[in-house]
Parts: C-alpha cells; sequence; structure tokens
C-alpha cells in the first residue's frame, strides 16, 4: 500500500500504479490470483486478469491462461502490444511467450496449493480475487483486476475478472473492481452498471449499493472498490468480510477485513 502511495505521489500514472498493486499481490502467494491461486477440476491453474485506462478506454485481458506469473502484466500487453482486448488459452500463452513475459518455472514448486490435488478443506480456507483502482496526480483513473477463479471451478471456465465491464472498469470519471463470484457478478452487470448509474446521477454509494442489492437477488455476494475523479474512494461488500485498504492524499493508510469504516 505504501509503495503504491509513494508511486502516486511521485507522479507515476495512476495505470502503471495499478499493475504493480495486483502483479504484487499476484506474486505473494496470499490470494486467490497469480501464485495463490488454486487449481480447476481438471488439475492445473488457469488464471483471468484485466486492466483499463480511465482517459482513453484503452484495455486488456487474458482468460484462462496456464503458466505465467503476473497475468496483469500480460493484459496490459495485450493492451499494449495488439489491436486486441482480450486473448484466452493456448493464444494468451503464446503471446505471453512471444512477448517474453515471466513464465511459471514448475508448476507443481510455483503454486502454494498443490497442482492437481482437490480438496474442498483446503479451498475453504483461501479467498480473494484482487483488484487496485487509481486515481494519479494528473487526474487520470485507471483499474486492474486478477484472479485464479472460483474454487472447483471447472476447465475453462471464465468468470468477470477478466472482463471489461463487469470486472473491472475505468473512464474519465470512475475506476472500479470489483471481486465475489463471477457469475453473479457478470449477471448483474457489475462494474460497469456502477459506472452508468454514477454517470446518470447517483451517488456512488447508491449506485454500488443497488448493483450489489442485484447481485443479492441473484443468489450472490461481491465485494468492489472504487475511486472516482473528485477522489471519493468507496470499497463495499455483501459477503461476511473483504480485505481492503485504501490511502489518499488527504487520508491515512487504511486496512480493514471485517470492520466497516464510516463513509464507506
Ligand atoms: N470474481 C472472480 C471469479 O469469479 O472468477
Amino acid at each position: 500500500m505504501t509503495e503504491g502511495e509513494s508511486r502516486l505521489k511521485s507522479g507515476i500514472p495512476a495505470l502503471d500504479v495499478v499493475e504493480f498493486a495486483v502483479a504484487e499481490m499476484e506474486s505473494s502467494g496470499l490470494y486467490v490470483a497469480g501464485k495463490g491461486s488454486a487449481p480447476n477440476t481438471a488439475g492445473y491453474v488457469e488464471l483471468d486478469a484485466s486492466i483499463m485506462a480511465g482517459p482513453t478506454r484503452e484495455a486488456g485481458a487474458v482468460a484462462a491462461i496456464v503458466g505465467v506469473v503476473n497475468p496483469v502484466s500480460v493484459a496490459r500487453g495485450v493492451m499494449e502490444r495488439t489491436p486486441h482486448v482480450m486473448l484466452a488459452g493456448q493464444g494468451a500463452l503464446a503471446f505471453a511467450r512471444e512477448q517474453s513475459y515471466e513464465l511459471v518455472d514448475g508448476p507443481d514448486e510455483y503454486y502454494v496449493l498443490p497442482v492437481g490435488v482437490y480438496e474442498d478443506e483446503i479451498y475453504e480456507q483461501k479467498h480473494g480475487t484482487v483488484g487496485a483502482v487509481a486515481l494519479d496526480t494528473s487526474g487520470k483513473l485507471a483499474a486492474a483486476t486478477s484472479t485464479g477463479g472460483t474454487f472447483g471451478k471447472l476447465e475453462g471456465r471464465v468468470g468477470d475478472s477478466p472482463l471489461i465491464g463487469p470486472g473491472t472498469w475505468a473512464d474519465d470519471g470512475i475506476a472500479i473492481s470489483f471481486t465475489g463470484i463471477g457469475e453473479h457478478i457478470i449477471r448483474s452487470g457489475g462494474a460497469i452498471a456502477i459506472a452508468h448509474k454514477v454517470a446518470g446521477g447517483a451517488t456512488v454509494a447508491d449506485a454500488i449499493q443497488s448493483v450489489l442489492d442485484e447481485i443479492n437477488k441473484l443468489g450472490g455476494d461481491a465485494g468492489v472498490i472504487v475511486v472516482t475523479r473528485d477522489a471519493q474512494i468507496a470499497m463495499v461488500y455483501n459477503s461476511d468480510g473483504m480485505k481492503r485498504a485504501s490511502v489518499s492524499s488527504t487520508s491515512p493508510v487504511r486496512v480493514a477485513t471485517f470492520e466497516s469504516w464510516s463513509g464507506n
């Protein structure tokens, strides 16, 4: 968090900061993203990630990619080095190889959970799609999201996290990243639904609540992190808790999982 803060303070663009923050979480092994991801029911790890630049709405994503260390960086590569928004599966890995992104050297040793082992008890202890949103000193917004997906997912299953719209959104007014069960988030519209409500005049709090209520009606729970062009920060969830942290030029680092913050 403090590393992201100092990068923003030194004038590094929001896009670089969200990529950096998400890549750090992917590499940590502490979340269900990158190194901490759980294998699918076929016994191997497939990863999803996306990134979006607010001012230009340039976006990149990878879905069901295998064997890369930082899928969020490959997603950025898709954005900057191809005419496309998303690459999936074998094609995404071929692109990562061709562009020399770091590859996992031996999945059995790299992943925190043993590849090829499916145990409900282990899976239940692990939660956590990761995301970052940022507003930089030049007023630009960006968002990024990364996940190993849901526990016990089928081979080839893709959730909301690599989808520009439901899982990740940034424009010139707002940046948003979702966590939760992707099937419900996709069917509610997710991040883009919040962005449209805010653009239409809703408060950030009301827009988030109405989409979380929709997700709840569909039988799911979720959490969302948001920052706006006028520096409103919101981190809201209707799940039991959400690991989250925020910092701004006017507020100190705040970190929480279950407790609520006033104003959020
Ligand atoms: N939100 C992460 C997923 O459903 O894959």
